[in-house]
């Protein structure tokens, strides 16, 4: 994205105000080339240190729609999605249902009765009441449901408190003790395959240092669960939360150096706990979507209440949530030859 010499906005060598001629606004577009862009970035992180026993799952929340799904399955990137409508969009544009980890901490029984007659891959367990459900709907469905487990991790980045989803009072996930009590009561399960462990610890997580802090917590966990149950899982799940910046105020983070903290934490502990090395799941959704797309609005009309308001056509809807997170700045493009329509 970048500014041409007539101080024109162009999109991937295309200029926003022919978008904004053609197809009107306001208008969402989408940048193809930068999805991929920032997919192949994600790609070479893991790949130059070495590692390639991980999965991408893009976290759906951020944005979904028929063009992304095929995108994404180009680029053999999975999902993940938290709540049905989520599910629907993808299992209707073809997207693998074996690709996508249902997550979330309020699932319905309906939600996951669908989920699960489709045969989704993966379910990320949030608390006891949901495993009990997932449980009973597998055995009757005679399905074996791969599960993981959401850790409340007691990490708090630095980040806007609005975002950060990792510290001990989150509504999100289960304490240590409790995943344990329940990896004890369902030994040997027929209807359940416990694969991992997952936490989300934020968005907008500029360093590795979090992270790193998270793969060490994932590893006492682990350990724990070996040493009590016998059981030794083959993945962990570390959330999405890599930074993009929306403005010159924030921070990008570096992922090359971040992905390759994670996994000299995880080749390090693995290697002192004789621990074999987990398949590592990543879920980035600002990292993926955040810079590639853009919102094109015109002025509808100005309105002078003691300082001068230009009121847009793309508001609250659009704009809302980074409203109400108030650390939100923006740079306005004001393009004076995009034609009111
Ligand atoms: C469980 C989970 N995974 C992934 C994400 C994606 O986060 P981000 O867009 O910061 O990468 C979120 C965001 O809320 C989340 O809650």
């Amino acid at each position: 994205m970048l500014i041409d010499k007539d101080g024109v906005l162009e999109i991937s060598g295309v200029k926003s105000t022919h978008l904004a001629n053609e197809f009107g606004t306001p208008l969402l577009v989408l940048d193809e080339v930068q999805i991929r862009e920032n997919i192949k970035k994600l790609k070479s992180a893991f790949e130059s240190v070495d590692y390639n026993n991980y999965e991408i799952a893009y976290a759906s929340k951020a944005f979904l729609n028929t063009e992304l799904c095929g995108i994404l399955q180009s680029e053999n990137v999975s999902l993940e999605v938290v709540s049905g409508g989520e599910f629907y969009i993808a299992f209707h544009n073809s997207f693998p249902a074996n690709k996508i980890f249902f997550n979330g901490n309020s699932k319905t029984n309906e939600e996951l009765v669908m989920v699960l007659e489709n045969d989704v891959g993966h379910i990320i367990v949030d608390n006891e009441d949901e495993f009990r459900n997932i449980e009973k709907i597998s055995k009757r469905l005679r399905k074996k449901t791969k599960i993981y487990f959401r850790v409340i991790p007691n990490i708090t980045p630095d980040t806007h408190e609005y975002i950060s989803t990792g510290q001990k009072n989150s509504k999100f996930g289960m304490p240590f003790d409790e995943i344990l009590k329940l990896i004890k009561s369902i030994k040997n399960s027929e209807n359940l395959e416990i694969k991992g462990i997952h936490a989300h610890i934020g968005s907008q997580i500029n360093e590795s240092g979090p992270d790193v802090e998270l793969v060490k917590t994932f590893f006492d966990l682990l350990n724990k669960i070996r040493e009590e149950t016998g059981a030794v899982l083959p993945e962990i799940d570390i959330g999405g939360g890599f930074s993009v910046a929306h403005s010159t105020f924030e921070k990008a983070i570096d992922i090359q150096d971040a992905i390759k903290g994670v996994i000299q934490e995880v080749r390090f502990l693995s290697s002192k706990f004789h621990y074999p090395s987990p398949k590592i799941i990543v879920e980035p959704g600002r990292y993926i979507i955040s810079r590639a797309g853009t919102t094109l609005s015109a002025q509808s009309r100005e309105q002078k209440i003691k300082n001068m308001w230009l009121l847009m056509e793309a508001w609250l809807i659009i704009l809302g949530l980074h409203c109400m997170v108030q650390n939100m700045r923006y740079l306005l493009q004001i393009d004076q030859n995009i034609q009111s329509t």
